[in-house]
């Protein structure tokens, strides 16, 4: 393999595809956007691309790079698979989680014996792949480094050592990186998707439904949310309200609580103009454990210590980001299954059971 002079770094565009793919097949880096953030990728298959990827990067030789495929059906070709692990190809690629598997012997060019694969959900990055088949990246960054999120900062980095950026911005947070090799999931580095909700999803087989209801004061947050929460994997159902027209709150919560608490939605999440209407309305529900949340901490706390299915929030008192940092926390916090806490919310349904009597 011609190995590409990599002193002038080149800035091509997305529409240059032809050109991206012959730089990549003629075994030279690219920094390439993804739906995670901008990585440095090269054509897999190759015992020196790999070599050139580990200098530039400064890496410790033999440290394993992820693997990204076009299709889930090439994950067979490079992983043993479990039934378990089929579920999890199933529900969580294309997308921001990389798994570990056990690696098959097919691959020369690394020699550990555990793989890390990821399908990218971006279809001009899966268009890249099928035609140089799957690459192997690492973050346009160095180790320790803030990622890279636009074309000026890997260039800052990376000019004259590597051989192309493609010009773009990419996602801002890195993939979650779950080892699945044995027989328990374990977490080895945080990213977007919780360990909680892919533990979920094997178990449930399903994705994770959540309810989300909101008045004219929480309608414009909704919508975001709503796009949101189906970027990240979830079945939404939404009760409404549907525009800005003043409506009353307890109209929508009502049957967004019902659901929850009916087990037809896995939980819940509410927003009125202060999140106070809201969180009282779907708090006289059965079996509803509501927080009116407006901080990232308490949004952990109350899953860890109250085991809270339906978050309730303020769309007149926090912003859409600090909304979505909110719901992105307490979504992927798992209860914390601690006998103190447990004990508490015993005594709060005594005291639910008491009073519907
Ligand atoms: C509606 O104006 C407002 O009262 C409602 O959105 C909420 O803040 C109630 O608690």
């Amino acid at each position: 393999m011609k190995m590409v002079n990599a002193m002038k770094t080149l800035v091509l565009k997305k529409e240059d595809v032809t050109e991206i793919i012959s730089i990549l097949n003629q075994g030279g880096i690219v920094a390439l956007p993804t739906d995670t953030v901008y990585g440095l990728a090269v054509k897999s298959g190759h015992l020196e691309t790999i070599e050139k990827l580990t200098r530039v990067k400064n890496r410790e030789i033999g440290k394993p790079f992820i693997l990204l495929v076009s299709a889930k059906n090439q994950i067979n070709e490079f992983a043993v698979l479990k039934r378990r692990d089929q579920k999890l190809i199933k529900r969580w690629m294309p997308g921001a989680t990389t798994f570990i598997f056990n690696k098959k012997d097919t691959d020369s060019q690394n020699s550990n014996p555990t793989i890390a694969i990821r399908m990218p959900d971006d279809p001009w990055l899966i268009n890249i792949i099928r035609k140089t088949g799957p690459l192997y990246v690492s973050g346009a960054n160095y180790s320790g480094e803030k990622v890279a999120t636009a074309t000026k900062e890997v260039l800052d980095k990376f000019e004259g050592k590597i051989d192309a950026v493609v010009d773009g911005v990419s996602g801002d947070t890195k993939s979650t990186i779950i080892d699945a090799t044995g027989g328990k999931l374990v977490l080895i580095r945080e990213g977007l998707i919780g360990l909680y909700e892919v533990e979920r999803s094997i178990t449930d087989g399903g994705k994770m439904k959540i309810a989300i209801a909101a008045d004219h004061g929480g309608f414009a947050h909704k919508e975001v949310l709503k796009q949101k929460l189906i970027e990240w994997g979830y079945e939404v159902n939404d009760f409404g309200t549907d525009s800005e027209e003043s409506v009353d709150y307890s109209d929508f919560v009502y049957p967004a609580a019902k659901a929850v608490s009916e087990g037809r939605a896995d939980k819940g999440i509410i927003i009125c103009g202060t999140g106070i209407g809201a969180s009282i309305t779907a708090n006289k529900v059965h079996g509803i454990r509501c927080a009116l949340v407006s901080d990232v901490t308490v949004a952990e706390v109350t899953r860890l210590h109250n085991d809270t299915n339906i978050l309730a929030m303020g769309g007149r008192v926090i912003n859409e980001d600090t909304m979505l940092k909110i719901a992105r926390v307490w979504l992927s916090t798992p209860f914390s299954e601690d006998s103190r806490h447990q004990r508490r919310i015993s005594k709060i349904a005594e005291i639910e059971k008491a009073e519907e009597k």
